[in-house]
């Protein structure tokens, strides 16, 4: 049985997560993979009206009841410093501790392909993107705030553990999915201390993977090169904060927001059940709340459908995972688009053609 804890949060998380459901339910059936979905109400409406973000010890229940979360995407215009996605979101992401934020780049068609000169299968790589620390932290505060001599930091904390990991789990990745590249991207140029250590790190934990091609980039150098040359990446690694602002760079490679699915896992040992192989995982797009779009019923809802088979995947439903992307796949190639794709297609009609492509 696969417990599934389902937060549809805000804006169009609400409607690409009621589609992803029902691919996860038609999937389930079709695969015979148990499931016991609970749908959580958490998000702006609640916080709004009762002022509950995240009840407290629900996390803890998640990581002892619980094999995966679902979340479609927090944000609310009439929520500016984000109160209720810093407990839904972040504290879920620390608290599970889960490091590692693996997105997933990769083109499905050429006809999404936003490079010229470029094909689809020049745009296959995975982000490796640390999610425990850095810049995000909550490290930081104001001194004279409101003031014209207001001061105002976030600091950014790297620690060896935190470093460390990160990149002995991209280099695990590479060698076990046979890719052949890591590259690793910080601003160490800059950054004197903190990214002084992740050249240390990686120096030292590539020796333990000799068959594995390095390569270091500082991050400016890596946004251009993921335009110019996609096809030369396999593995990326690098810290919270870039790997944010490159994975959105990378949705943009696969044909825009809509369609890039990401997970957050810890794959140590302590977290492992018989029901989640790898640990307890939370699963979402790397999209957000499209206020600009939501409840038009237009948002494109592949990312989150593509998240469910990563999720599933995770899960130890290999066979599931594969025939949703088969099925994503098929929707691709028969020209099947939302606007966002340049397409008129609507969530329903995406989100029905995809159940017909399962079957
Ligand atoms: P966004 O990802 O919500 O939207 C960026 C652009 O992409 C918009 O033009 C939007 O219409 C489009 N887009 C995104 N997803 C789409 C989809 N599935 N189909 C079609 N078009 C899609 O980013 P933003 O506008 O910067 O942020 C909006 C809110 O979401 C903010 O509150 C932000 O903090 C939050 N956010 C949340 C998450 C999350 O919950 N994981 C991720 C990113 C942003
Ligand atoms: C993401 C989002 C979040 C992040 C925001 C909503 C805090 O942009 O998951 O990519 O920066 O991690
Ligand atoms: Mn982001």
């Amino acid at each position: 049985m696969a417990r599934i804890a389902v937060i549809a949060g805000d804006g169009i998380g609400v409607e690409v997560t009621a589609a992803a459901l029902e691919v996860l339910r038609a999937t389930g059936v079709k695969h015979g993979v148990p499931l016991d979905i609970e749908e959580l109400d958490y998000g702006a409406e609640r916080y709004l009206r009762d002022g509950t973000t995240m009840p407290a010890g629900e996390i803890d229940r998640f990581r002892r009841e619980i094999d995966a979360i679902f979340l479609g995407a927090v944000g609310d215009p009439r929520i500016p410093d984000m109160r209720h996605a810093r407990d839904i979101l972040l504290a879920t992401r620390f608290e599970l501790d889960l490091y590692v934020n693996f997105r997933p780049v990769r083109c499905l068609s050429d006809a999404l392909c936003p490079l010229k000169r470029k094909t689809a299968a020049d745009i296959d790589f995975v982000v490796f993107r640390e999610n425990t620390e850095g810049a995000y932290v909550g490290m930081g505060g104001n001194f004279k705030k409101g003031t014209p001599d207001e001061v105002a930091t976030n600091e950014d904390v790297n620690t060896r553990k935190g470093v460390e990991r990160i990149v002995r789990a991209a280099f695990a990745y590479a060698v076990e999915h046979g890719r052949r590249r890591v590259c690793m991207a910080d601003k160490s140029n800059a950054l004197r201390f903190a990214h002084d250590l992740w050249q240390r790190v990686f120096t030292e934990v590539k020796k333990d993977y000799p068959q594995i091609e390095t390569r270091h980039l500082f991050i400016d150098a890596l946004a251009m090169e993921l335009i110019r040359g996609p096809e030369a990446f396999d593995v990326i690694v690098t810290n919270n904060m870039f790997g944010d602002i490159i994975t959105d760079l990378g949705a943009a490679l696969q044909g825009g927001m809509g369609l890039a699915a990401s997970a957050n896992i810890n794959p140590s040992e302590a977290l492992r059940r018989p029901s989640r192989p790898n640990g307890i995982g939370l699963f979402e797009p790397v999209h957000g709340s499209a206020p600009d779009i939501a409840g038009k019923g237009v948002a494109n809802p592949l990312a989150a459908i593509q998240t469910v088979a990563l999720m599933l995947e995770n899960l130890g439903y290999e066979g599931a995972a594969k025939d949703i992307a088969r099925a994503v796949q098929t929707v691709v190639n028969a020209g099947v688009f939302t606007p966002d794709l340049g397409g008129s297609a609507t969530t329903a009609k995406t989100r029905d053609r995809v159940l017909a492509a399962l079957g």
